[in-house]
């Protein structure tokens, strides 16, 4: 079945960005020109999500200021013929509808996932966490959308990760089925090291059926004291199929400053219109090191 929604979790604090998320949502901080959150939306509009729910909380109305129409800075910029200005404002708005649920508390991943049921309806959807920012083509949603297709059930996106850090994220335990999937028996959050039944870890991109909310409304409290999304699927693979696939694709951690910087520094040294500047940036702060 076609995966014609998304759902974009943007309901935290930002902790990790204070002092400036106090104002700005983490969601729109930059990547060079655009925001986290265009990028991952661009992700899903390529594998052919027509419409996006972004799940918000009060206080961060500038996300969907910035997916209004800016009638008057299109006007100036037609009349001074700037049209490549143009083009960039008119972006966001052109690569999917975007419609906006409210989560009021913060009660975790889960609970934000949850807020989206009746504006996806019966009908399986991809969630996107949008610190995770992947770099690939095609993009990571697309290929998931095939593996789904083949194993005609919902899939999660992993990684291998180093066994030191697997308690920073929700690991799953799974048997290798075909070139890059698994099959998920059991999947755990932020477990300590020596409970991790794997260091196959959780990003942030999963394709559900929608019996997930059913599942996710009788889930409890877990990890952090949140209802986690990660026990929601554990539910939900008590009579559904899931599978864990391994995506190609450089995974870059948009959640925390060094990560957004290094993921800043890879996309301008990728970008025709930075690469140039971006490089002589970098050889001048070696040299800076180096003296
Ligand atoms: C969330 C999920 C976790 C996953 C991670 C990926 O955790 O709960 O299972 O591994 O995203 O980025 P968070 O980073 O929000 O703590």
């Amino acid at each position: 079945m076609q995966i014609r929604k998304a759902v974009i979790p943007a309901a935290g604090l930002g902790t990790r960005f204070l002092p400036v998320t106090m104002s700005v949502p983490k969601e729109l901080l930059p990547i060079v020109d655009r925001p986290l959150l265009q990028y991952v939306i661009e992700e899903a509009a390529e594998a052919g999500v027509e419409e996006v729910i972004i799940v918000t909380s009060p206080g961060k109305e500038s996300i969907s200021d910035y997916f209004q129409p800016h009638p008057a800075l299109e006007q100036r910029l037609a009349v001074s013929g700037e049209d490549e200005l143009l083009a960039k404002v008119a972006e966001a708005g052109n690569l999917a509808k975007v419609s906006f649920v409210l989560q009021h508390e913060a009660l975790g991943l889960g609970h934000a996932v949850l807020m989206a049921k009746n504006a996806v309806g019966d009908e399986p959807f991809v969630v996107i966490l949008p610190d995770d920012i992947i770099v690939h083509s095609p993009g990571v949603i697309s290929q998931m959308v095939q593996v789904s297709k083949d194993m005609n059930a919902g899939v999660i996106a992993v990684e291998v990760v180093p066994w030191e850090v697997v308690h920073n994220y929700g690991v799953v335990d799974a048997a290798p089925v075909a070139n890059r999937v698994h099959k998920i028996q059991g999947l755990v959050e932020k477990p300590p090291r020596d409970e991790a039944p794997s260091n196959l870890t959780i990003v942030g991109r999963y394709i559900l059926p929608p019996q997930i909310f059913d599942c996710l409304e009788k889930t409890q409290p877990g990890a952090k004291g949140e209802i986690q999304l990660t026990d929601g699927l554990l539910t939900l693979l008590q009579d559904h199929e899931l599978f864990a696939f391994e995506f190609l694709g450089n995974r870059y951690d948009g959640g925390t400053p060094m990560g957004l910087l290094r993921a800043s520094l890879a996309f301008a040294l990728d970008r025709k219109d930075t690469s140039e500047e971006a490089l002589s940036l970098l050889r001048e702060f070696q040299d800076r090191t180096n003296n």
